[in-house]
């Protein structure tokens, strides 16, 4: 195997070794996909301001989330269906996550269920939470990641209905994939994925199957969200959440200033920036357009993260740079974990500090707390 060398080497594996549905559910976006191309190019055009002779010796990555140690500003974004991406995906990924030293957050629609990441990891780790109609259903949810050890919950506020991702409804996406002809071939020609599946117990949605009644479709992504997420949410809900929860919140899906402000008056911990990877407002602006003006309006009340399009350590800087005190990745760590499991979402950590760190070093920053507007070019 040619040597891995950026998280492009690991999606190239990635696109040969998981069936086609799965790697379509990461890879698309809602409707034409301009806000998740924007994501990338909204990035690729910021510039940096190289700096010599600095005397950066002995940098570090290091930082805090929520007031905790990381290795780097990069948590794990909570992705629906990790456990079909690879055989105990949410599992392996918590752990080398944890391993690395940087947050793992598992997705209320995840494969691996709160108690089997809990038993798994040994260790705290973040539940992402989406609200659904049955709010007795989703106290105990929370309750249960109470009794899981989550160290934070993190309150998904854009996915109340779901954006249309044109290949979910080609493929059928369900999990497990349905034993239609084409879905078995396809399968069939994926025999390292079918394998890990055969190994594993885990192939439905863990947090939900077993715990609630009267869903039609439970394999099914799309019918459960249209028929089970309820569109009433509002932010006396965010209210009773937070009560109920009693710890850590961050609020996710935030591209808006005064949605920020409501946030913070909300009680939020951290806020995530973020167009949730461009699969729902198809149209919506790149989460790094609007980071600047987010963090101007509540950068000081608590701590603004940014996900969407984040694909190297360069990324990972240049959001510090606008303001951002951490990133959530999706798409990149999933390529490592498609392509070679455990050791692939750590390769892609690895892959992303040293990025973040070489870039650092050319900037002349050596932490950081160091990095701000300064590093960029022109500022
Ligand atoms: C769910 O979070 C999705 O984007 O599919």
């Amino acid at each position: 195997m040619p040597p891995i060398t950026c998280i492009e080497d690991l999606r190239r594996l990635y696109l040969k070794r998981v069936p086609r549905m799965f790697v379509d559910y990461c890879e698309s976006g809602s409707w034409t996909e301009a806000t998740l191309r924007r994501n990338l190019a909204d990035f690729a055009r910021i510039q940096l301001h190289q700096r010599v002779a600095m005397g950066i010796e002995g940098g570090s990555t290091a930082t805090q989330m929520l007031g905790h140690e990381v290795a780097m500003p990069v948590a794990l974004a909570p992705v629906g269906l990790l456990g079909m991406q690879h055989a105990d995906g949410e599992l392996l990924a918590a752990r080398a996550a944890l391993d690395f030293g940087v947050p793992f957050t598992l997705s209320t629609m995840s494969v691996g269920s709160l108690e089997d990441v809990a038993a798994f990891v040994q260790r705290p780790f973040w539940f992402q939470l989406y609200v659904m109609r049955d709010h007795a259903f989703i106290g105990r949810l929370i309750d249960r990641a109470r009794d899981a050890g989550c160290s934070a919950l993190v309150l998904t506020l854009d996915l109340q209905v779901m954006g249309q991702r044109h290949p979910d409804i080609r493929n059928g996406l369900s999990t497990p994939p349905k034993p239609t002809l084409r879905n078995l071939w396809n399968l069939a020609m994926h025999p390292r994925w079918c394998l890990g599946m055969a190994r594993t117990r885990r192939r439905g949605f863990g947090n939900i199957a077993g715990h609630v009644k009267g869903v039609s479709d439970m394999s099914s992504l799309s019918a459960w969200t249209a028929e089970q997420f309820d569109r009433g949410l509002d932010w006396d809900d965010v209210e009773w959440i937070k009560e109920r929860w009693g710890g850590k919140l961050v609020l996710k899906g935030i591209l808006d200033p005064g949605d920020a402000r409501r946030a913070v008056d909300y009680g939020a911990d951290a806020i995530v920036v973020s167009n949730h990877g461009g699969r729902q407002l198809d149209g919506a602006p790149s989460s790094i357009g609007v980071l600047s003006e987010i963090v101007a309006r509540v950068g000081g009340d608590c701590e603004v993260w940014l996900d969407s399009g984040v694909r190297s350590g360069q990324d990972v800087f240049k959001a510090l740079a606008l303001g951002a005190r951490g990133v959530m990745i999706g798409r990149a760590y999933v390529y490592g974990l498609g392509a070679l499991g455990e050791a692939g979402v750590t390769t892609a950590l690895e892959l992303i500090r040293r990025e973040l760190d070489l870039t650092m070093a050319l900037c002349g920053v050596r932490s950081i707390a160091d990095i701000d507007q300064r590093v960029l070019h022109g500022q």
